[in-house]
C-alpha cells in the first residue's frame, strides 16, 4: 500500500543513522561509479538523486566531478555533508528537480528511486532526461521484481519504510518511453546483503 511521501521523508530523516552505520564507500555498487566516470569529460557535472548519507556515492564523485547531492531527508543531507564535505547539496524531491534543463552530464540514483510510489516513476524519468543534456547518462538501480508494500521496524529502527516498483520489464519501457536508451542492466552485490539491480541508460540526443 502507497505511504505518503511525508512519511517516507520522515522515516529517512528518523532511521538515517541506523543505515548509515551499515554502508560503506566501497563495494561491487560503487564501482560502478568509476565506469561511469571513466566516460565522461573532466569536471562533468553529476547529480546525485537520493543522495542519503553521501558515503556510497558522494564520497566516489567529489574530486573527478561536479557533483552535487540531492535529497529530500534533512538528516541524510547532514551526513552527506560530513561525509563528502566538497559536495554541493540541495533538500528537494526527485519529481521536481530545481536544475535547469540539459544541465547536467550524468545522473547516479542509488537505491532510492523505489522509495517513491511506482505511479510516479515515469514522472521521475522525464524530470531525469529534462534535467540531462542529450546523450547523459542514468546509473540508477531498478527494482528487479513488481511490489508496493511497507515493511514495518526496518532495520530494526521502529520506523516503517517504503519500496514500490513496477518491476524490471516496465521499468525499462518507462525509461524509454521517457527519452532514454538501456546501454546495459546487471545484478551486482548489494551491501545490505542481497543483490541489486542496476541500469545504465543514455539520454537520446
Ligand atoms: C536507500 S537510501 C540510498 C542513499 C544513497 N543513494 C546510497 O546508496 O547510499 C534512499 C535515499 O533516497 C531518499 N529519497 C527517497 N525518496 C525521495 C524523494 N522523493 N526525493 C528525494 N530523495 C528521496 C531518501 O531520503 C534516502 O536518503
Amino acid at each position: 500500500m502507497t505511504m505518503h511521501r511525508d512519511a517516507v521523508r520522515r522515516a529517512w530523516d528518523a532511521v538515517a543513522d541506523d543505515y548509515a552505520a551499515k554502508r560503506r564507500a566501497d563495494g561491487e555498487d560503487a564501482a560502478l561509479i568509476e565506469d561511469l566516470l571513466a566516460d565522461l569529460p573532466a569536471d562533468a557535472r553529476v547529480l546525485d538523486v537520493g543522495c542519503g548519507d553521501g558515503q556510497r556515492t558522494l564520497t566516489n564523485l567529489v574530486g573527478a566531478a561536479d557533483a552535487l547531492g540531492l535529497d529530500f531527508s534533512r538528516r541524510q543531507l547532514e551526513l552527506a555533508r560530513g561525509a563528502a564535505p566538497d559536495a554541493r547539496l540541495v533538500q528537494a524531491d526527485m519529481t521536481a528537480l530545481p536544475v535547469a534543463d540539459g544541465a547536467v552530464d550524468a545522473i547516479t540514483a542509488y537505491h532510492a528511486v523505489f522509495h517513491v510510489s511506482r505511479s510516479q516513476h515515469p514522472a521521475v524519468y522525464e524530470e531525469f532526461a529534462r534535467v540531462l543534456a542529450p546523450g547523459g547518462r542514468l546509473l540508477m538501480t531498478v527494482g528487479a521484481g513488481r511490489s508496493d508494500a511497507t515493511r514495518r521496524n526496518w532495520l530494526d529502527s521502529g520506523h516503517a519504510m517504503y519500496w514500490s516498483t513496477p518491476g524490471r520489464r516496465a521499468t525499462v519501457s518507462q525509461l524509454d518511453e521517457a527519452g532514454f536508451d538501456v546501454v546495459w542492466e546487471r545484478f551486482v552485490d548489494d551491501p545490505l546483503g542481497s543483490q541489486a539491480l542496476f541500469v545504465l541508460a543514455e539520454r537520446r540526443p
